[in-house]
């Protein structure tokens, strides 16, 4: 019989930070989980924090992050706060020395999410982004159709992700230096699919419609690669789109339904000549799919590992360079990258 060491044995103790919209879907996945406990969360808003914490059954709420970093109880921290503040929240965890998963976009730029893994590492603490996808059974099966080649040589990515945001629209949505914009919030699932499939691009181009704050409300991406291979990618604020991605090859297609990014989408296979449609069975996901990353964080953090093997720091790395890129290319700018160009002139 399996026996248990006493190192995975271990019952993971979170916190989260920042108490808004998808802390509440991450929180209630954790309740999936064995040997896992939601040991304390905090907020600014003292009502918020009181609702939150009884509502998930956390032990400690605190009114401060600092608070909860400082509980020496907490194993590892959900930061899940707009992407403009996620520099400053974990990099605060970090000198904290606590463990982060931060979601994502994980920075605003390539800068920031340097001095974040650099920062991790001198510390020899976890740090991983919350690029959730990764780990639901939509795309680990979609990688392995690729790698067993049932779409022969692919030959281009198409994907679409669009949405009109409705009231009350959340301020992180349009706010410049909270990284506002299509782009950093679903544009980055788009690039993120891309990149697992394709690798990093040879060639660039960007286009956007500008919102009123000077953010993109539509972002239009082509990547080229030398070979011929390219991959279209395409979100929206403006617009409800069919949000799907499509990955064709000379053998055949997948088609990842609606919300491709999330355990709710059906996972098609086309063959032959393309008219050939086959459902592929993955396994169903209880609760919203992010137990999945949860699970992982904790199997990182029992075998005392300070990074990912599967959502790597070179991952993070990739996908902050070509967002920051693609926002070169577009004329996107945020605040925080003009604090770091006068940083650069000193
Ligand atoms: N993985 C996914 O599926 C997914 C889905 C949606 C969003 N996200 C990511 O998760 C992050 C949060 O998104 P969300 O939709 O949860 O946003 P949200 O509902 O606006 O929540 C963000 C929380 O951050 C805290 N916060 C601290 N300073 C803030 C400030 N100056 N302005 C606004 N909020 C501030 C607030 O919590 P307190 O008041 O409690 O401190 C707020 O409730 C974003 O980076 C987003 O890209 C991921």
């Amino acid at each position: 019989m399996h026996t248990k060491t006493a190192l995975s044995m271990k019952k993971i103790k979170w916190g989260i930070l920042g108490c808004g919209k998808i802390a509440g879907k991450f929180a209630s996945d954790l309740r999936l989980l064995e040997d896992t406990e939601l040991l304390a969360v905090a907020s600014r808003d003292q009502q918020n924090v009181e609702k939150f914490g009884a509502e998930y059954g956390a032990r400690f709420i605190y009114t401060s992050y600092e608070a909860l970093i400082n509980n020496d109880e907490v194993d590892v921290i959900y930061v899940a706060t707009p992407h403009g503040l996620h520099y400053d929240h974990v990099m605060q965890c970090l000198r904290g020395g606590k463990a982060v998963l931060c979601e994502k976009a994980f920075a605003l730029n390539l800068q920031q999410a340097g001095a974040m893994i650099s920062l991790a590492k001198s510390k020899r603490v976890f740090l991983m982004e919350a690029l959730w996808s990764k780990f639901i059974p939509s795309f680990r099966k979609m990688k392995a159709l690729i790698e067993e080649n049932r779409l022969g040589d692919i030959q281009n990515v198409l994907i679409n992700f669009g949405f009109i945001p409705q009231p009350p629209i959340a301020q992180r949505i349009f706010d410049p230096a909270l990284g506002g914009g299509t782009l950093l919030d679903i544009g980055i699932y788009n690039v993120f699919y891309a990149l697992s499939v394709l690798g990093k691009p040879d060639h660039i181009e960007a286009h956007i419609t500008r919102a009123s704050t000077g953010v993109d409300e539509q972002c239009a991406v082509l990547f080229r690669y030398n070979n011929g291979v390219m991959a279209q990618l395409f979100s929206s604020y403006t617009s409800h789109l069919p949000t799907e991605a499509n990955i064709s090859g000379t053998k055949g297609r997948i088609r990842l339904t609606h919300r491709f990014y999330t355990p709710e989408a059906l996972l098609e296979l086309y063959t032959g000549r393309m008219d050939s449609r086959q459902v592929i069975e993955v396994p169903a996901t209880q609760g919203w799919g992010y137990h999945y990353e949860a699970s992982h964080v904790n199997d990182c953090l029992r075998k005392g590992l300070t990074e990912s093997p599967v959502m790597t720091h070179a991952d993070s790395l990739l996908l902050m360079e070509t967002l920051d890129n693609i926002r070169h290319k577009s004329g996107i700018v945020y605040p925080a990258d003009q604090v770091i160009e006068q940083a650069d002139n000193h």
